[in-house]
């Protein structure tokens, strides 16, 4: 087992993907029954497919956000929220929508993609939280569609959360990279800045990445339970 113990270090970043929620009973995106397996992101999960048919792509995230209300933060998100409270220097920068780190009691968390729980009128320039399952009203005030406030495939990240997550990158003594494919990008380039910096790093996930490479410590396993042998 790893000789890594979350109590020896200060400034903590958690980078998570899927696999942080696959144990809650939330569908990863690639992979065994992932969502891409059986959605096209062209018709669901992307601006063209907004402007040209909104009520597929709502009904899509309506279904999402049922599946996600219906499941709970698992002992993996509570042990990721325990140690923020222990070291407040320890970030969460997440590329999941889901908010189950925020469920679980985290409280500092960058979300590079976006939110299922908000919503924004671009028009308007209104974002606000909406937790309706399912949406409702789909329309704003100005008679446009609400716009889910995700960052879908051919979308440009928010440069405030990038900024964030870079910082943080700079600044940790310790990266856990959790349940991610490390397949898309620019996210994926993020834990780079880590290494850069000369903090120690760690890749939790059930198998190999395309980044496995990078990190000195590769602890194959499911997220709650090597998390929990890092906790101890
Ligand atoms: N514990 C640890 N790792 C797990 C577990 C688990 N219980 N279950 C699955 N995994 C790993 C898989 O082996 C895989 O490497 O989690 C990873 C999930 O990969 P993806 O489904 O590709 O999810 P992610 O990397 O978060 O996707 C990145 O792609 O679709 C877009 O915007 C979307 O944020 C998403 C981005």
């Amino acid at each position: 087992m790893s000789s890594i113990r979350f109590s020896d270090f200060e400034r903590i970043v958690f980078f998570t993907g899927a696999g942080m929620s696959a144990e809650s009973g939330i569908p990863t995106y690639r992979g065994r029954g992932g969502i891409w397996a059986e959605y096209k992101y062209e018709d669901y999960a992307c601006q063209r497919a907004f402007d040209r048919d909104p009520e597929k792509v709502w009904d899509f995230h309506d279904k999402r956000r049922a599946v996600v209300r219906a499941c709970e933060p698992n002992p993996g998100h509570d042990i990721v929220a325990e140690v923020q409270k222990k070291k407040p220097g320890t970030i969460i920068v997440t590329q999941n929508i889901d908010g189950m780190h925020q469920r679980a009691g985290a409280t500092d968390v960058a979300e590079l993609h976006g939110s299922l729980w908000r919503v924004r009128c671009d028009a308007e320039e209104i974002v606000r939280e909406d937790t309706s399952v399912p949406m409702n009203p789909r329309k704003c005030s100005c008679g446009r569609y609400w716009r889910p406030d995700i960052v879908w495939f051919e979308d440009q990240l928010d440069h405030r959360v990038v900024r964030r997550a870079r910082e943080a990158l700079e600044q940790c003594d310790l990266l856990v990279s959790i349940g991610t494919s490390a397949v898309v990008y620019p996210a994926a380039d993020l834990p780079r800045i880590a290494v850069q910096h000369g903090a120690e790093t760690v890749e939790i996930n059930l198998e190999d990445t395309p980044l496995s490479p990078l990190y000195k410590h590769r602890l194959r396993g499911k997220a709650s339970e090597v998390l929990a042998e890092l906790n101890r």
